[in-house]
């Protein structure tokens, strides 16, 4: 199939993320049947859309006339039949939970024509398995959106085991023409790609500072005013949840071992109720909005630890051939708002100096989270070491 074929998207779940997708194909153009188990589950997706839509018209990013336009392509349905029979392409966005994700498949696969593309936005699960749940695992893949998927521009797209090459070029050219970048995770592995660097970084801070070495303004002061990054480490958890980051450790844990082993800290919070942002209190006090973090305290904590294990996770996707160095640092500054991509710093600051404080960091702590990757390692001995060297995640 081509993407030109695309009239018609289903999007299952009209949740936090099922409506933002429903609203950004049907601001595209395209027709959209949206699923969910309730009426009332619907009105509420909907309203949010015309909310979402009155926005965008009031910031003149569309006309006012369009919002009922807009609106109009998108058909609420309780009833897969009525939606699905003909629909081109089907974007999954319902409760994280495998068993329930493979009888969603397994529906859509018999309601919807057999050319049709079945996707899923899961952030964790296997999309190999979601797909062995039909009859046409090669036309099953990930299409990862990111949160609010109005306004974020990065899509991962990624490759079940049985996605052929015509599937991915679909969800790829599909991508553009939602306005959005993709980067193709070649591999079905866990954390895809943001999260696996993501999930190391929030391992280390949360590392340092269970170990009492650092204070929470801390890191955040040294990430927001000296790295630039958009929020604090602790901030961004907060923001993220810590039960989903908890959720997201255990897949980690499972398919990386020790290297991915979760700082316990995270479940105290968790048993607690300190959800973050949406629980009032995480890390920081949200009950009065967001936190100021304190621009003095910007040099205590040396940043470089941040993008040592950034580094690290990302040779660990060049070696596992996951994805490219451009690839790692696309998903990373439109996933995540970073200034420049983790393996763009690594080759600014030293690939041997981001190396050498692994090594430091290992030997101080014994965790295999700043065990150097083997790739790292066979960069620096080459000489490899960045910018300064002409040559080390890119070629100066
Ligand atoms: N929230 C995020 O930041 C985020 C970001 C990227 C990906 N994701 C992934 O997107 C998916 C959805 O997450 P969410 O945050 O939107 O969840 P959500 O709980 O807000 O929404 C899920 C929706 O699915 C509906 N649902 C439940 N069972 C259903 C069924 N059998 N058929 C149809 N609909 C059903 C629920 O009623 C709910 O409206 C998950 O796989 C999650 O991992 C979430």
């Amino acid at each position: 199939m081509a993407v030109e074929q695309i009239k018609k998207v289903v999007v299952v779940g009209a949740g936090a993320m099922g409506h933002g997708i429903a609203q950004v194909c049907a601001m595209k153009g395209y027709e959209v049947g949206l699923i969910d188990i309730s009426d009332e589950i619907l009105q509420k997706a909907m309203d949010k859309i015309k909310w979402s839509l009155n926005k965008f018209a009031e910031k003149r990013r569309i006309k006012p006339e369009d919002v009922d336009v807009i609106l109009g392509r998108i058909t609420p349905s309780t009833s897969y039949e009525d939606v699905c029979k003909d629909a081109d392409f089907a974007v999954e966005a319902a409760p994280e939970k495998i068993d329930l994700k493979k009888k969603i498949f397994a529906k859509l696969d018999e309601t919807m024509p057999e050319h049709a593309i079945l996707t899923t936005n899961t952030s964790s699960l296997s999309i190999t398995e979601i797909g062995r749940a039909t009859r046409r695992p090669e036309k099953v893949a990930g299409m990862h959106f990111f949160n609010p998927p109005q306004l974020m521009p990065l899509i991962e797209v990624i490759r079940g085991e049985d996605t052929n090459d015509e599937t991915l070029n679909v969800v790829v050219e599909l991508s553009k023409k939602l306005g959005k970048t993709p980067v193709v995770c070649r591999k079905d592995v866990r954390g895809f790609i943001v999260n696996r660097i993501l999930m190391p970084i929030f391992g280390d801070a949360f590392w340092a500072y269970y170990k009492g070495e650092v204070k929470i303004e801390e890191v955040d002061s040294a990430i927001k005013y000296k790295a630039g990054l958009p929020m604090g480490i602790f901030e961004l958890a907060d923001y993220i949840g810590l039960d989903i980051i908890h959720d997201v450790g255990k897949v980690m844990y499972e398919a990386y071992g020790e290297r991915a082993s979760p700082c316990p800290l995270v479940e105290q919070m968790v048993k607690e109720g300190r959800l973050g942002q949406k629980a009032g209190r995480g890390f920081y006090d949200w009950s009065k909005g967001r936190p100021r973090i304190p621009f003095e305290l910007l040099e205590e904590y040396d940043v470089n630890r941040t993008y040592a294990v950034a580094a690290n996770e990302a040779a660990f996707l060049v070696q596992d051939d996951v994805a490219d160095p451009k690839d790692i640092d696309t998903a990373m500054k439109l996933g995540t708002g970073w200034p420049s991509g983790p393996c763009e710093m690594a080759d600014k600051i030293g690939l041997d100096v981001l190396l050498n404080k692994l090594k430091e960091l290992h030997a101080k702590y014994n965790l295999e989270l700043y065990r150097p990757c083997p790739l790292l390692e066979e960069y620096v001995s080459k000489g490899w070491t960045g910018k300064k060297a002409g040559r080390g995640f890119y070629q100066y």
